[in-house]
């Protein structure tokens, strides 16, 4: 069984994000159920400089405004990429989406277009005898696929899944762009890549793919609402058949207390105490009786940092403390400089990837108050590390954490808090809900062993994925 994974990030070699940790994670995931994926990637220039060439698999004299080639590749946790080498679309310094305006690249709808052309290309023609039987395609940087697919293979189309990540990036662009990404103008109607006047790649995805999936079975059921559909909730509703939520996993190894590199490695809850006390000292917060909790997180409006800004004050008269490591939006991060000013708060904006095991393992507590959160991954690793999570109850978060109420309490089950409706006011109650039950040692303790015996690794996702592939390539 052969997976084209077709996707602008996969970690470790690029990532902004959890698509890069899950793009990364599932080829090794799937290789025990018979599934052979092979990734196609950009050649952004940290892919370039980390990966050894093994040569030319296909070559493309104008794809977008220049020659571009796909190679045979092998990098760092990933022996057998393809990697599309078209300088002109992205060898560029900086963010992968970004320029150094901050806006998005202007030629993004070619750049990832140019991506999506290729990996046609790869399921129409093959790579040195290599053909595959299914093309996985992530979010709107995969979704134009379907539609070159028709082109390629007119008679016969390889079958596609595409994986939601995130609705709320529509890869859209003027309708005056179709003659330009050689796409059909027949299709630019409802029932084809159009969306509200324009080209949208990922409703190109949507409507094209055989089946779509996205990394939860909350944020799947939570895509047929108009609150969270991100105006695709109808189309979402009519492909509900087709459309399955299947859970994100971690990587265990690269998440595992015992064995972090990064950290003082512990099998135990007591085993926290070292790293907590050396993460409050690298943040110059002082000894205290509360929780230290930590935020690692894109600070934008989806991860409801703003909400943390406004309950804070609550957490901190009870003794709290807040660690936190991101960055984003400009006016958060000059907010959370401003909490820093108190003396119980540490900030770092940044990305920085061994600093944030460091506060996995040192922090009591792990805040993800997100607005919408199709799966979420640090709440997971808080759980593995025996984190308390305290999260909203939304999408991935409301799948991967049991709420301490008082049955769960009772029972002995509970791994974390979820609060809802998502306001600051509920945030603030469940941080006063986190004060209290760290205030009782044993059910404090508890909650801790729970967290970390839940099963947070790929395991039966991969099984759900490989059951997916094989049922569509039997049907085509
Ligand atoms: P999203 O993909 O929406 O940002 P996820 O929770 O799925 O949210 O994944 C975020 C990933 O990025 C996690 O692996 C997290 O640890 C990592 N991350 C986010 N911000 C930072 C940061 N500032 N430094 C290091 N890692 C970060
Ligand atoms: C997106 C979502 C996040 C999810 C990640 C990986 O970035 O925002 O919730 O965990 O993709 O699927």
């Amino acid at each position: 069984m052969n997976v084209l994974s077709v996707a602008s990030e996969c970690a470790p070699l690029v990532k902004t994000g959890g698509l890069a940790d899950v793009v990364g994670a599932l080829p090794a995931a799937l290789a025990p159920e018979g599934v052979h994926m092979r990734v196609l990637l950009p050649g952004y220039p940290q892919v370039m400089a980390a990966v050894t060439q093994h040569g030319v698999a296909l070559e493309e004299a104008d794809l977008f405004g220049g020659p571009a080639r796909v190679l045979y590749a092998e990098g760092p946790g990933h022996p057998d990429l393809l990697v599309v080498d078209a300088p002109h679309l992205f060898a560029r310094a900086g963010n992968i989406y970004l320029g150094p305006d901050g806006q998005d690249w202007p030629d993004n709808p070619e750049r990832f277009a140019g991506l999506c052309w290729m990996a046609a290309r790869i399921a129409a023609e093959g790579v040195g005898g290599w053909v595959p039987d299914v093309l996985h395609c992530h979010d709107w940087q995969g979704g134009l696929v379907p539609e070159y697919l028709r082109r390629f293979m007119p008679d016969r189309r390889a079958p596609t899944v595409l994986t939601i990540h995130n609705m709320a990036f529509h890869g859209s662009t003027s309708a005056e762009r179709i003659g330009i990404l050689r796409l059909d103008p027949s299709r630019f109607n409802t029932g084809g890549y159009e969306a509200w006047g324009r080209v949208s790649a990922l409703k190109a995805g949507l409507i094209g793919a055989d089946r779509l999936t996205t990394v939860s079975p909350t944020y799947a059921s939570e895509l047929l609402r108009e609150e969270f559909g991100m105006g695709f909730d109808g189309l979402m509703r009519a492909r509900r058949e087709d459309l399955v939520g299947i859970l994100n996993g971690i990587d265990e190894d690269a998440w595992n207390p015992a064995a972090d590199p990064d950290v003082t490695p512990y099998g135990t809850p007591e085993g926290k105490a070292e790293n907590k006390t050396a993460l409050r000292r690298e943040f110059g917060l002082p000894d205290g009786n509360g929780p230290l909790c930590v935020v690692v997180s894109r600070l934008t409006s989806q991860k409801g940092l703003d909400l943390l800004i406004e309950a804070l004050p609550s957490l901190l008269a009870r003794g709290g403390q807040l660690a936190l490591l991101g960055s984003g939006d400009g006016w958060m991060e000059e907010a959370f400089r401003r909490a820093a000013q108190g003396g119980q708060v540490g900030v770092r904006i940044g990305y920085d990837e061994a600093l944030s095991h460091r506060m996995v393992a040192g922090g009591d507590a792990i805040l993800v108050p997100s607005r919408f959160e199709p799966c979420g991954l640090t709440q997971m690793y808080g759980l593995r590390y025996g984190t308390i999570p305290v999260v909203a109850l939304t999408g991935g978060l409301a799948d991967t954490v049991i709420h301490a109420s008082p049955a769960a309490l009772a029972a002995g089950v509970a791994t974390g808090i979820q609060f809802h409706p998502i306001t600051a006011e509920a945030l603030r109650g469940a941080l006063l809900q986190l004060c209290d039950l760290y205030a009782e040692p044993e059910t404090w303790a508890r909650m801790q062993r729970n967290a970390m015996a839940q099963p947070v690794g790929w395991g039966r996702s991969a099984v759900a994925y490989a059951r997916l592939f094989r049922d569509l390539s039997a049907r085509a």
